[in-house]
């Protein structure tokens, strides 16, 4: 069975976006291999937008309460901190030095920011560079993202395929797996759901929180009457992958017969969000409530992650000379 690896930023408590797009699949392929996966918690790559020690800690500890409300099995699978396997650090250097300056000035993730570039530090501009060697470190062949993470995935292609045309058969090369269907999740204004742009449905929030977010979603001024097409519609459009299928398809019909309202379409969706998601909410407040527990689940991960790195990291090592 391949082996799969993938991480989320804590630039921000995760939300339906990473679930949908990367928790859930992950966990789904993981949970029906008996082989460890690798998870973790991208604390350095968010680095280059999230500055504040305190906000850095609640972040990475909703991320890993996330990650376990979802159904992680720390038993058995790796789960860390990026920044608690600081080897990860070393062999970006290595990797930087075989990444060429076009292939991330090209990068979708530096090219959005260059249109102000003062405010672009190197570590964005190496964003992908880090990601590569996230990837590499833990020999991943297969790793579960949403679609924004496509380009990141080609670049890493190609610097662990430029490392083995130097030094041989060193890298695995990882494939890219995004389900067609939850690419792109999009967020309350229609673009993709993203912490950066404050677009997002955090399906811990409470009840109240929850469903103000939901009745913000933007929707166009079609009269109640009118017949609605649902696939232009950010509700029906994040509906479709929460409620079970033959309640999404009778929404459909009530979309196009016309004589429903967006605001009751927004109804159902937050109804399903609860109903879709009630287990994790309650057991994402339990380990809220023992941030203890979570640093001990962290460690044991780490300890363990930190042998695999070092055992590729030697290899890396010696093939280059330094050992
Ligand atoms: P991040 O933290 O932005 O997002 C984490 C995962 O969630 C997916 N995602 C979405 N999927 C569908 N619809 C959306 N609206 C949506 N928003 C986010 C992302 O595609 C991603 O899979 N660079 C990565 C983190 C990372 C990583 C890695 C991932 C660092 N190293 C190594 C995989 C392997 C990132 O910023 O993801």
């Amino acid at each position: 069975m391949p082996r799969i690896l993938t991480g989320i930023q804590s630039s921000g408590s995760p939300h339906l976006g990473n679930i949908l797009g990367a928790i859930r699949p992950a966990l789904a392929l993981s949970n029906a291999q008996q082989e460890p996966s690798f998870f973790f918690i991208a604390d350095l790559h968010s680095l280059t937008t999230v500055r504040n020690p305190q906000e850095l800690k609640k972040n990475t500890l909703e991320v890993a309460a996330t990650w376990l409300a979802c159904g992680l099995n720390p038993q058995k699978d790796y789960f860390y901190r990026q920044s608690h396997v600081p080897e990860v650090c070393e062999f970006t250097w290595y990797l930087n030095c075989f990444t060429p300056y076009p292939m991330l000035a090209n990068a979708h993730s530096f090219k959005d920011k260059s249109a102000n570039l003062a405010n672009v530090n190197a570590g964005l501009f190496i964003y992908p560079v880090l990601m590569a060697a996230d990837i590499l470190l833990y020999e991943a062949e297969v790793v579960p993202v949403g679609k924004d993470q496509k380009q990141h995935l080609e670049i890493t292609r190609d610097i662990a395929g430029a490392f083995n045309r130097q030094y041989g058969d060193i890298l695995v090369i990882p494939e890219p797996l995004i389900n067609e269907q939850v690419m792109v999740i999009p967020g309350t204004d229609g673009r993709k759901m993203s912490k950066s742009y404050n677009n997002y449905i955090n399906i811990f929030d409470s009840e109240k929180d929850l469903r103000k977010k939901v009745m913000s979603i933007v929707t166009d001024s079609t009269p109640v009457e009118a017949p609605k097409n649902p696939d232009t519609c950010n509700v029906f459009q994040v509906y479709k992958h929460i409620a079970p299928p033959d309640e999404v398809e009778s929404l459909r019909q009530a979309y196009l017969a016309g004589g429903l309202g967006y605001g009751k379409a927004k109804e159902l969706l937050y109804e399903a969000v609860l109903q879709n998601f009630q287990k994790e909410r309650i057991l994402y407040q339990e380990l809220m409530q023992d941030p203890a527990q979570i640093e001990k689940t962290l460690k044991q991960g780490e300890e363990k992650a930190r042998e695999v790195a070092l055992k590729v990291l030697n290899r890396v090592r010696k093939a280059m000379g330094y050992y």
